[in-house]
């Protein structure tokens, strides 16, 4: 007889039911197999008294083993082991770990070109940021409120279910008006697909336009994610010069003359990395260029809402009269990150397509989160919460681009960006930014993947060092580290 009573341990502190402690302890010894199947388990009243329990509490046990099949009840003779349970592959002894496998039992495909270096964050460490939102600036008590009161409406039912992939239908009306009246487009729901931030816009995209071979161009420095997508797609990369412009045109014809392009991404309104903005005449150039050799152009938008020096300028999706435009952008910028909320705005044969493809990646958006967004633009929340961060944002630009020229200019030039996050950070020769992010870790100091912006490999040595998120005392903090930084690597030249 199998000796149950010294094999089943019962723990009392422990937060899971004692029938289930009794049954995953019994199922694991049947995966063992050491009850084989057949065996007879003790009867429930002698089983109790053994283990010092309540007779319910087996008979429970041997419910929920019989429910999930791993033993069988014969009447008038007992409980016994599945007769008919398939034999376990016997576990190795030597690494008799019940622990989830590390190790994997199958093959899959992977794409070592999307492994990304990840930072660990500690504590009185400053991390140099691509440019991102100060989370401490979210109103995120306004939006929970707005959150709450849609949740308890009694018509919420209906959006709790699975709902449209083209994601809520008030936002998408809230939506297309907001970006009529904001980004002078003329669009009308059908022509918006709401994503979960831009990012989840560019893989629909990319997937929609790229096959194997096919060719999409991007600057010679570009952001990097979006590489990334458009490699995912099997799509050849093509870098065209990126100057105090933006995109170079001349270059981008050339390349139509030689190929077939299927794609150009643009961040126009601050090219990623760069910052630049792209002229009025590369504009129009580049819409020309679609519309005679039949490319589209992926407008990503991503900080469309921060200029300090002009009103926003008004994206190339507002002059497409010939829709070679799909147009990206979200709320995860300007709100915060956490809030995936994003949009797609093409012609309604290629939001359709996107829809479809959607309902396979993420079948559909959160719709109560969606509501919200609806709620808050129409609202005008969203309008002065922007008015709010840029006066903030405005403030840190002009401190943390002072505090650099007037402290590190020996070291780094750099532009004042007329809007985003970040600054386009030159340092100058004879350093290079390995040594100062090896030497910033002494000072606290992460400068992260800088080699992210430098896909191309051109040496340009810039990075993109991200003000926004800083308040003023710790943007001055951050310049005494990096200069401390500066001048231990001065010695050493
Ligand atoms: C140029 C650019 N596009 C897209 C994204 C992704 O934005 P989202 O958070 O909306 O997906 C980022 C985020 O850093 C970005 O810098």
């Amino acid at each position: 007889m199998f000796p149950f009573k010294t094999s089943l341990f019962l723990d009392r502190s422990c937060a899971q039911p004692l029938y289930v402690q009794l049954s995953n302890q019994i199922i694991q010894l049947i995966k063992d197999q050491k009850l084989p199947s057949k065996t007879k388990l003790p009867g429930t009243r002698a089983l109790s008294e053994d283990l010092g329990v309540h007779r319910k509490t087996v008979v429970a046990c041997y419910e929920e083993l019989l429910l999930q099949g791993w033993v069988e009840s014969i009447p008038k003779k007992g409980t016994f082991v599945n007769s008919n349970l398939p034999d376990f592959v016997p576990l190795d002894f030597v690494k008799e770990d019940r622990s989830f496998k590390n190790e994997r039992g199958f093959s899959f495909y992977s794409n070592e070109f999307l492994n990304r270096k990840i930072i660990e964050q500690n504590e009185n460490v400053m991390y140099v940021n691509d440019g991102i939102s100060d989370t401490r600036l979210t109103p995120v008590n306004e939006i929970a409120r707005t959150y709450r009161r849609i949740a308890n409406r009694a018509s919420i039912f209906q959006h709790l279910s699975y709902g449209s992939t083209f994601g809520n239908e008030k936002l998408r009306e809230v939506l297309a008006e907001y970006l009529n009246t904001t980004r002078g487009l003329h669009i009308t729901k059908e022509n918006v697909l709401i994503t979960r931030g831009s990012q989840n816009g560019i893989y629909l995209s990319s997937q929609l336009l790229l096959k194997k071979g096919d060719v999409i161009v991007v600057g010679k420095t570009n952001y990097i994610s979006a590489d990334l997508t458009f490699l995912h797609a099997n799509a050849v990369i093509e870098r065209v010069a990126v100057d105090e412009c933006g995109l170079v045109m001349e270059e981008l014809e050339r390349l139509c003359k030689k190929k077939s392009i299927k794609a150009v991404y643009v961040t126009s309104h601050h090219h990623h990395p760069s910052t630049v903005t792209m002229s009025a005449e590369r504009r129009i150039h580049l819409l020309n260029l679609a519309k005679k050799y039949g490319f589209a152009i992926l407008e990503d938008d991503y900080d469309y809402d921060f200029n300090y020096n002009h009103a926003p300028i008004l994206p190339l999706a507002s002059h497409d009269t010939n829709g070679n435009v799909v147009y990206i952008g979200s709320v995860c910028k300007t709100v915060a990150p956490v809030f995936r909320v994003g949009y797609l705005i093409a012609n309604p044969e290629f939001i359709n397509e996107a829809a479809n493809l959607r309902r396979i990646v993420d079948r559909q958006g959160d719709a109560l989160l969606e509501l919200t967004f609806a709620d808050f633009i129409q609202s005008g929340e969203l309008d002065s919460h922007i008015r709010k961060v840029i006066k903030v944002y405005k403030a840190r630009r002009d401190l943390f681009c002072e505090l650099l020229s007037n402290e590190l200019s020996n070291f780094f030039e750099f532009e004042i960006p007329k809007g985003g996050m970040a600054v386009w950070l030159h340092l100058k020769e004879p350093y290079q930014w390995k040594a100062v992010a090896k030497t910033g870790r002494k000072h606290k100091l992460e400068i992260g993947d800088y080699e992210r912006y430098d896909s191309a490999n051109t040496n340009h040595n810039c990075i993109r060092v991200g003000f926004a998120s800083f308040n003023e005392i710790e943007i001055k903090e951050f310049i005494v580290r990096l200069k401390l930084t500066m001048r231990n690597l001065e010695k050493d030249v």
